[in-house]
C-alpha cells in the first residue's frame, strides 16, 4: 500500500509536519481516554447509584401492600417523605412505554437495571427536566414514583472532558513555542547556506540541539574549505599569470629589435599569450574581486553599449523592461557580461542587449545573428576551458574557453545562472545572464 496521496495534504513546513506529530497522537489519546472512559465510569456509577435506589422503592412497594387497602398512600407516603420520593396513588399507567432522550447514556443503564432488578415496573420516563418518573405494579393499583435524577447518575462527567481539553490546548501551545525556538537555528543555518550560495558570506554561529549544531559546524568547514580552496586556486593562477607575464614582456621588448619581417608572427603569438593570460587571471579572480554595491541595471546597460561601440561593435539596445536598482558585485557582472558580448560580436554581426527587471531576478539578455550553439553543444560550451569546434573560430581570434564560465560563476554567484538558447529574431545565440534581487 503506497500512502503517496497523503504527501499532498501534510503540512510541507518543518514546524507543520513537527506539530502534526506531536498533535495527532494527543488528540487522539485524549478521544478514546474519554470515550472509554467516560462511558465506562458514567454507566458504572449510574447502575451502582441505580441499585440502592431499587432497595428504597423496594421498602415503599412492601410499605404500600402490606398496609391496609384504605391506608395504602399513607403508608407509603410515610415512607417516601424521609426518602425524598414524590408519590402518587392509584395512577393510570402510562400508555407509551419507557422514554429516553438519544445519546442519554446514563439513562439507558439506569433504565436496564431498573427493569432488571425490579420487574414490577411499568414505565420509566426520564426525559423530564431532572426528574424521573416510574410507575409499578403493586397490589393497592398503580403506583407512580417521582425523584430526583441526580440521586441515579454521576453529575458532570463532562467536566473531566473539559479539564483533558483545556489542558490538551494549552500544552499543545506551550510545545509549540518551544518547538518554535527549536527550529530557529535550522531557520538560521538554511539562510546562510542559501547565502553563501549566493556567494555572500554571512555571519553564523552553529546553536541550538546537537543535530543541528553538528550540521551548522559541518557548513562552517565546508565553507572554510571552499574558501581556502578558491582563495589557492586565486593565488596560484595569478601567480603564474604574473610571473609568466614578465619574461613575455621582456620577450616583447626583444623581439621589437628584430627584423620587422621575422618578427610579426612572433609578436603575434606573444600578444595572443598575453591575452590568454589575461583570460585565466579573469577566470582566477572570479566573483572574489569587487565589491557587493547597488546598480541601476539600465546604466549599466548602457555604458556596455557605448564601451562595445568604442570598441569598434555594432551593438544595439533592445528591449529594457521594469524598474529598480539591484544589489551585485558590478565589476564580476560587468565583467561577465563583457564576454558574452565579445563572445556573440565574435561570432555574429549585429549584437543585441536586452534587459528585463521584475520582483525577484533582473535578465540581461545578449542576442547575436551567428550560427548559435547546437542544443546538445550547451552544456560544454559553459565548462571551462571548452571551445566548440576550435577551428571554426580559428580566424576569429578564439579565446580559451573560459568566456561562458566565468559568465556562468558570476551569474552563479548572484543566486542566479546563465541560460543558452536561440534568439527569435537574430536567429544565433540567445544568452540569458539572470540574477536574484
Ligand atoms: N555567440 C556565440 N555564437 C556561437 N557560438 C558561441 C557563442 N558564444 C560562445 N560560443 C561557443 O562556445 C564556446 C565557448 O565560449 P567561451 O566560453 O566564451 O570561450 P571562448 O570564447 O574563449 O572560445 C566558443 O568556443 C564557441 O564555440
Ligand atoms: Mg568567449
Amino acid at each position: 500500500m503506497s500512502f503517496s496521496w497523503l504527501k499532498s495534504y501534510m503540512p510541507r513546513s518543518l514546524y507543520g509536519r513537527a506539530a502534526l506529530i506531536l498533535v495527532f497522537p494527543v488528540v487522539s489519546l485524549q478521544l478514546i481516554v474519554s470515550i472509554v472512559f467516560i462511558q465506562r465510569h458514567y454507566e458504572d456509577v449510574t447502575e451502582q447509584m441505580t441499585r440502592s435506589i431499587v432497595r428504597e422503592l423496594t421498602h415503599l412497594v412492601e410499605m404500600v401492600e402490606g398496609a391496609p387497602p384504605g391506608r395504602a398512600l399513607a403508608a407509603g407516603e410515610s415512607v417516601a417523605a424521609p426518602l425524598d420520593f414524590d408519590i402518587a396513588l392509584p395512577v393510570d399507567p402510562p400508555l407509551s412505554g419507557d422514554l429516553r432522550r438519544f445519546g442519554d447514556l446514563s439513562g439507558r443503564a439506569m433504565i436496564a437495571t431498573l427493569r432488571s432488578d425490579l420487574p414490577s415496573i411499568i414505565a420509566i420516563d426520564v426525559t423530564r427536566n431532572r426528574r424521573v418518573f416510574l410507575w409499578i405494579d403493586t397490589a393497592r393499583g398503580v403506583l407512580e414514583v417521582e425523584f430526583s435524577r441526580r440521586r441515579v447518575s454521576a453529575s458532570n462527567p463532562h467536566q473531566l472532558l473539559v479539564i483533558m481539553i483545556v489542558l490538551g490546548a494549552f500544552m499543545t501551545l506551550v510545545s509549540a513555542v518551544f518547538l518554535r525556538n527549536q527550529l530557529r537555528p535550522i531557520n538560521r543555518l538554511a539562510a546562510a547556506a542559501s547565502a553563501y550560495g549566493r556567494g555572500r558570506v554571512t555571519k553564523y554561529a552553529p546553536s541550538g540541539a546537537a543535530e543541528v549544531r553538528a550540521a551548522g559546524n559541518a557548513f562552517l568547514d565546508m565553507r572554510a574549505r571552499i574558501e581556502r580552496q578558491i582563495q589557492q586556486r586565486t593565488m596560484m593562477l595569478s601567480g603564474v599569470s604574473h610571473d609568466l607575464r614578465t619574461p613575455l614582456t621582456r620577450l616583447k621588448l626583444g623581439l621589437s629589435m628584430v627584423d620587422e619581417d621575422d618578427a610579426k608572427p612572433l609578436l603575434r603569438d606573444v600578444a595572443e599569450m598575453q591575452q590568454m593570460l589575461d583570460a585565466y587571471l579573469d577566470f582566477a579572480r572570479g566573483t572574489t574581486e569587487g565589491e557587493r554595491e547597488k546598480i541601476h541595471p539600465r546604466q549599466l546597460l548602457e555604458e556596455l553599449a557605448q564601451d562595445a561601440e568604442r570598441a569598434g561593435r555594432t551593438v544595439t539596445l533592445g528591449s529594457v523592461e521594469g524598474e529598480g536598482e539591484i544589489k551585485i558585485n558590478g565589476l564580476a557582472v560587468r565583467r561577465a557580461l563583457q564576454n558574452l558580448i565579445a563572445n556573440a560580436a565574435r561570432h555574429g554581426s549585429t549584437v543585441r542587449l536586452s534587459l528585463s527587471i521584475t520582483e525577484r531576478a533582473a535578465r540581461f539578455t545578449v542576442e547575436d545573428n551567428g550560427p548559435g550553439i547546437p542544443e546538445e553543444d550547451r552544456e560544454e560550451a559553459l565548462r571551462p576551458f571548452s571551445r566548440l569546434d576550435p577551428a571554426r573560430n580559428q580566424d576569429r581570434g578564439g579565446g580559451v574557453g573560459l568566456g561562458l564560465a566565468i559568465a556562468a560563476d558570476v551569474a552563479r554567484s548572484h543566486g542566479g545562472m546563465l541560460r543558452l538558447g536561440d534568439s527569435q529574431d537574430l536567429g544565433g545565440l540567445r544568452a540569458d545572464l539572470v540574477i536574484a534581487r
